[in-house]
């Protein structure tokens, strides 16, 4: 089995975020959008740090006009994520950009990603799951409209709740009321904390929020009681060290905090984050872990299964992945 072909369990990947620069390029000259400084010579994403990656994230997204353009990037993202061997994925999905928080106008890009999820598990057998997700620096209140957003189209595909955007914006707690409403929703929730901030951002996390994974968490590390305590309640890391590396959130791969961090107990998992802003896949994630810290088949098999115990999805979709997974 190749790095490439080996199933695996994507929990942490931001759907306007893997977007590939063609597909936007190719929507901006269909609409007349001129972008083009946010793109560079080779046609990549042009950028110099994390605050002007959420602005050009931002202006990429004014591309994704509609439902029809939401179908066809699900469509391009599962094609990709099948062609490094991804079987379940969970996606972040922001009402922010479909429509601007409007539940109506919600429903029918939601119906459209659906729509497309469907046909690649059909066509591609890889199965996706929705996690709404409101974005941080656009304030609380514009949070609690994705939270309704989130909680009246709960089901089946829409199983999660979470934020992302700018994490030094406020506190935790901010976002609470939206958090609360999306728990009695019966969603399942996490959020993006120690990524750039420190340890107390994570801690504020779990506690205001009471989140059951965080996006990142790797900044967790510099706090040896916190990361005991991670280790004893179980709280799961959705880790993108590609993404980590590539924006300088963290040291270079060598001493990347997901190795100490699973090293003292804490359950971690692999994601992308936002593939091509970050020139990265998940056979590259694999095969990073493999060459820098000497994890094999065994070490990769346990990040696939601990991603899998903690997907937000229904049991008999976890037992189906689990087949996949054996079936190795
Ligand atoms: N939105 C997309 N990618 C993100 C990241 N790495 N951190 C916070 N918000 C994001
Ligand atoms: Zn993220």
């Amino acid at each position: 089995m190749t790095f490439n072909s080996m199933p695996k369990v994507e929990l942490h990947l931001h759907l306007e975020g893997a977007a590939p620069p063609a597909f936007i390029a190719g929507l901006a000259r269909e609409k007349s959008i001129d972008i083009s400084e946010i793109f560079d010579e080779n046609g990549g994403y042009a950028y110099r740090d994390f605050e002007h990656f959420l602005r050009v994230y931002e202006a990429a997204c004014t591309t994704l006009t509609g439902p029809e353009e939401f179908y066809r990037l699900t469509k391009a993202v599962l094609e990709e994520s099948a062609s490094h061997g991804v079987v379940y994925s969970e996606t972040f999905l922001s009402p922010d950009f479909c429509g601007g928080g409007d539940l109506s106008a919600w429903r029918d890009y939601l119906a459209a990603m659906e729509m497309a999820a469907d046909e690649a598990e059909r066509d591609m057998g890889i199965t996706l799951r929705g996690i709404i997700t409101c974005i941080r620096h656009f304030g609380p209140e514009q949070a609690k409209t994705a939270a309704k957003c989130a909680a009246e189209t709960k089901g089946r595909f829409i199983t999660g709740f979470g934020m992302a955007g700018a994490e030094m914006v406020g506190r935790p707690g901010d976002y609470a009321y939206s958090f609360d409403m999306a728990r009695e929703a019966g969603l399942q929730l996490t959020c993006h904390a120690g990524e750039w901030g420190g340890p107390d951002m994570v801690a504020d996390t779990i506690r205001d929020l009471r989140v059951e994974r965080i996006g990142h968490g790797i900044n967790a590390i510099k706090d040896p009681a916190l990361v005991d305590q991670m280790a004893q309640t179980g709280v799961v890391l959705e880790v993108c060290p590609g993404s980590n590396v590539f924006l300088k959130a963290s040291g270079g791969w060598a001493d990347h905090p997901i190795k100490p961090l699973r090293d003292a107990g804490v359950k971690v998992t692999v994601s992308t984050d936002d593939p091509p802003f970050f020139h990265t896949t998940m056979t590259d994630e694999f095969v990073n872990l493999a060459k820098t810290f000497g994890w094999d088949d065994s070490d990769l098999r346990a990040l696939n299964e601990t991603a899998l115990a903690a997907a937000f999805c229904d049991e008999d979709t976890r037992a189906k992945i689990a087949k996949k997974l054996e079936a190795t």
